[in-house]
């Protein structure tokens, strides 16, 4: 049976755990081929294995986006050696929170290289192979699927960067989207709540004491990769420009 992302190409960025690994089994399940870019290579050989045994076609891209020639070499590869590219979820991310007033300097040049620099380097290079592929078969349209986060919408005392990087990526996301909207590549925003993944884990120890808690109910990874589903499975004429998507209980 005819799936609806059959011979496309997609690549997901931070694919080697939580979102952006189940983005990859999902849009694989859907008929993509899937090239998956993160620093840890074992954990993609696994993923890819997975997809592989399932039928699916995947691409194991060993990269640290934040440096520009392996983001750009990260997007040259999956057209290289896939073919094309259809879709780019913009996903790796990091999540440093505390103070900004005890807050390692590096702490935050790590948001801004990953969250902001190497989405950016990682948008940049396919933006011509998204074009091209939305000006030719197999769906006449392309997406790029920036994530953000619900920080991107709200500011909160101790995620000051954070904040910084998320808000950054939903106002280019939205800039972005009006520049390419007639030219069939869709640009979206998808703005998670608390959803369990190693994010908070990369946290220092007394900041994920004060976190303790914090969190109540999560989300799962599959449930963020199926709101990135919908979006790149509607019909041409239909751009869903953002989804915002918290847990049931989750206030604010
Ligand atoms: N979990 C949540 O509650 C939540 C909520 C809102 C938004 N988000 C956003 O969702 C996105 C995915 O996060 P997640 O929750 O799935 O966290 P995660 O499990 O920690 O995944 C982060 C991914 O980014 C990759 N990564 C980190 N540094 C990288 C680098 N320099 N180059 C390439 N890849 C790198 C990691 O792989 P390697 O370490 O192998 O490189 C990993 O695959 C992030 O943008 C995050 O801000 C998450």
């Amino acid at each position: 049976m005819a799936r609806p992302l059959d011979g496309t190409v997609a690549l997901v960025t931070g694919a080697s755990s939580g979102i952006g690994a189940a983005a990859g089994v999902a849009l694989a399940a859907q008929g993509a081929s899937v090239a998956l870019a993160a620093r840890r290579k074992d954990r993609l050989e696994a993923l890819a294995a997975d997809i592989r045994g399932q039928g699916g076609t995947a691409l194991v891209i060993e990269a640290d986006i934040t440096d520009e020639q392996q983001a750009t070499g990260a997007v040259e590869r999956t057209v290289a050696e896939l073919g094309r590219l259809d879709t780019l979820i913009n996903n790796a991310g990091v999540m440093l929170l505390g103070p900004a007033a005890q807050a390692p300097l590096s702490e935050w040049q790590r948001m801004v290289d990953l969250n902001v620099l190497g989405l950016l380097y990682c948008a940049h290079a396919a933006t011509p192979h998204l074009l091209h592929a939305a000006d030719n078969d197999p769906r006449h349209v392309a997406d790029m699927v920036n994530i953000s986060s619900v920080a991107g919408r709200a500011a909160r005392l101790g995620s000051s960067v954070y904040n910084l990087t998320k808000f950054g990526v939903g106002a280019f996301s939205e800039s972005m989207r009006q520049e390419f909207a007639k030219r069939y590549l869709r640009v979206s925003l998808v703005e998670p709540g608390a959803t369990a993944t190693e994010l908070a884990s990369h946290n220092r120890p007394e900041v994920l004491e004060s976190l303790r808690g914090q969190f109540g109910q999560r989300m799962t990874a599959e449930d963020i990769a199926d709101a990135i589903t919908y979006i790149i499975t509607r019909p041409r004429h239909v751009a869903v420009n953002e989804i915002l998507i918290r847990p049931t209980e989750q206030e604010r």
